[in-house]
């Protein structure tokens, strides 16, 4: 893989401001390409980064096909939903249309393993037939990294970090809270034309370094190595950072 580009900025707004051209860079060569932007969302912190995207007409919200890189097995309208989040801080603001934003078939809460086979059967639509790969290549994939040094919901340890078939997965087990979650797995990750993560504040300090300084340790952060040619991405601020000695 190519070697991350961490990007460090003194404040959370000058995150969104860069982030957001970031972004719209990524839209424009899409849509060039092949008329279309996919992208994955992540929950957490994660929306409200995504607030310069709001009132900003370059955004063409009817060529973007949105999904969840991770989320959580609950109604879509639970607190806990990243679908929820991501439409209070976003969608709800935007003229996005409702077909482009790909959610949870919430008709099998009950049964995870139908759920994610759903959700995969959702991606498969998107790509599949047109880019004839064994595994979908989003043009934008966008993470979060808990303090746990976790991302999407591959947690430190878990099974699901050794899944090379699947592209979604579930878990019953998550650590972070509510248990049962439908997650990305790294083959859907790694195979990203761009993978960004967001990272802020002095909680994330010492993660930051473990995972960007100490890769060999393994911490499912670490393991997000996209494919040649996509490019991995840090956007964090300077409170984030203060420890890393990366590159
Ligand atoms: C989730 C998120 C998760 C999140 C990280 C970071 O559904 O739990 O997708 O992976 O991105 O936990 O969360 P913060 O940005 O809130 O630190």
């Amino acid at each position: 893989p190519n070697p991350a580009i961490l990007v460090s900025f003194p404040n959370a707004d000058a995150i969104v401001e860069s982030l957001t051209a970031f972004i719209l860079k990524a839209q424009k060569e899409s849509i060039d390409k092949k008329g279309r932007f996919t992208v994955a969302l992540s929950g957490g912190s994660l929306p409200k980064m995504l607030r310069g995207l709001i009132d900003n007409p370059a955004v063409k919200w009817d060529k973007w096909q949105v999904f969840y890189a991770d989320e959580r097995a609950v109604p879509l309208d639970d607190p806990d939903s990243n679908h929820l989040a991501c439409t209070n801080l976003l969608f709800s603001k935007v003229p996005i249309p409702q077909d482009n934003i790909h959610v949870l078939d919430t008709s099998l809460l009950d049964d995870l393993e139908e759920l994610s086979d759903a959700y995969e059967k959702e991606l498969i639509r998107e790509f599949a037939q047109k880019d004839a790969a064994r595994f979908p290549v989003f043009d934008l994939i966008l993470l979060g990294m808990g303090p746990d040094g976790h991302t999407a919901s591959l947690f430190p340890g878990h099974e699901l970090l050794a899944e090379e078939d699947r592209w979604i997965a579930y878990l019953e087990d998550s650590p972070k809270p509510p248990s049962k979650r439908i997650t990305f797995t790294y083959p859907v990750i790694n195979h990203a034309a761009r993978v960004v993560f967001v990272a802020a504040g002095k909680e994330k300090v010492q993660i930051l370094s473990q995972v960007l300084d100490n890769p060999e340790a393994g911490l499912p952060s670490s393991k997000v190595k996209p494919a040649f040619p996509g490019q991995l991405y840090w956007f964090v601020d300077d409170a984030a950072s203060a420890a890393v000695q990366y590159p």
